[in-house]
């Protein structure tokens, strides 16, 4: 209550705040009026010309107050739902073959690098900050088969700030590269960490999956995993799992779509999938990069809005090219704009749309929003600060010296450059 965090009060900010509510895509406050509390949260959020007030009410000096330039503000940070943290390393190669093919060719031989800790922590170091400096403070990381390797990106995630949930990637059937796979033992057995992670349903056994699922029921973890990125991967599932009414089926008989499931692509989801994602709570992180790059599919993300399914974005590198959000961004309203272009009275998404996935979509999609994606009093204070007046211009966010700045929790972390 507002009484007990009075004394609290560890940082003010004073400028524009951007953000998106429950209601409106984006929100513009000027000359707003921000406290974060000792433990970095907002405590309250107001009008800058009530400074005197608040500061009365809230105990602190007035002259502390952080004020912000004329062309700098306050968004929240950006939430990526979907990267792999182990394919950074070849990230804007490799995009001259459809997913199953590019799996086999290029991804499974990577992945099994990381058996090498120093091999992963060189890569898991560069991701993390890379990501942070694009502007990402949560991130959903797949990394490898490999428990040390896994628990490693945690720390170093943890280490520089970033908001982290790390999924140890589970497969127990890898036909092409048989040395990059586990047991069903060892799959199951070192799934302890936060997000609960079978690669994809072609990569695991159904004993796998149900066991997954029993474990991701019984500890209350997230899930995440692909779904529906090809028609090529869609005939497989068929193939594979001939009982199941779909791909999404699947999944859903061993437990696996819940209120904290992230499932990524789902380009090729049909109706009577999109309602089981409605009732169940399972969102879809959109990977617009990755679904052209690997000629995928265009997911229309307007049809699963209006499913009412939560949907987040996500740089699904390597697949996609770019580990940067902003890039995300561009790419969502590519993909509406080119549905639009198929057909004229197609809904276009709006760029406020997108900047609200690209935040509040996101902290939903990842049922984190109870504390995370917006400017809301009680949640972390969690935060890009922006100035549109740096070096690049406002298009790119780019700026070499003094200028944007990440903060997680009223922490600040790192200086926030896009690079190209
Ligand atoms: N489906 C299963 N594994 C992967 C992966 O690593 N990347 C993408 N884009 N799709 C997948
Ligand atoms: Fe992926």
């Amino acid at each position: 209550s507002s009484n007990e965090s009075a004394a609290g009060i560890a940082h003010v900010y004073r400028g524009t705040f951007v953000h998106a509510t429950y209601h409106t895509a984006v929100e513009i406050l000027e000359d707003g009026l921000l406290g974060v509390d000792t433990e970095g949260k907002i405590a309250f959020i107001g009008s800058g010309k009530e400074v005197d007030r608040l500061s009365q009410k809230w105990g602190f000096e007035a002259f502390a107050v952080t004020q912000l330039g004329q062309h700098e503000f306050f968004m929240p940070g950006m939430v990526d739902t979907h990267i792999h943290a182990s394919q950074y390393s070849y990230a804007g190669t490799a995009l001259d073959m459809p997913l199953l093919q590019w799996l086999n060719m290029y991804t499974f031989p990577v992945e099994a690098c990381y058996k090498d800790l120093e091999f992963a922590r060189n890569v898991y170091t560069h991701v993390v900050k890379r990501t942070l400096r694009n502007g990402t403070t949560t991130a959903c990381y797949f990394a490898t088969i490999h428990t040390d390797a896994s628990l490693l990106l945690g720390q170093i995630a943890n280490d520089f700030g970033q908001r982290a949930l790390v999924g140890k990637v589970c497969m127990d059937t890898n036909n092409f590269i048989p040395h990059y796979k586990e047991t069903p033992e060892e799959s199951e057995g070192e799934t302890n960490r936060p997000v609960v992670t079978p690669r994809f349903a072609p990569s695991c056994s159904a004993t796998l999956l149900g066991h997954l699922g029993e474990i991701a029921q019984n500890n209350d973890l997230h899930i995440q995993s692909h779904i529906s990125e090809t028609k090529e991967e869609v005939s497989l599932v068929k193939e594979l799992f001939p009982d199941y009414d779909s791909y999404t089926d699947v999944y859903h008989r061993h437990n696996l779509l819940t209120d904290k499931t992230v499932m990524a692509h789902g380009c090729h989801l049909t109706d009577g999938e999109l309602k089981l994602f409605r009732e169940t709570g399972a969102s879809i992180a959109h990977c617009p990069n990755s679904n052209i790059s690997l000629c995928s599919g265009m997911l229309d993300v307007r049809r699963v809005l209006n499913h009412k399914v939560k949907l987040g974005l996500g740089t699904d590198v390597a697949g996609g090219y770019s580990p940067s959000m902003l890039d995300a961004v561009r790419r969502t309203l590519d993909t509406s704009k080119a549905l639009t272009i198929q057909d004229t009275q197609y809904h276009t998404l709006t760029f406020e749309e997108v900047f609200r996935l690209a935040t509040l979509g996101g902290s939903q999609a990842l049922s984190l929003d109870e504390n995370t994606g917006n400017f809301e009093v009680g949640k972390d204070f969690d935060a890009l600060r922006v100035n549109t007046d740096a070096a690049g211009g406002p298009i790119d966010l780019i700026n070499h010296g003094e200028g944007p700045k990440v903060y997680v929790a009223g922490k600040r972390v790192v200086p926030f450059v896009e690079r190209p």
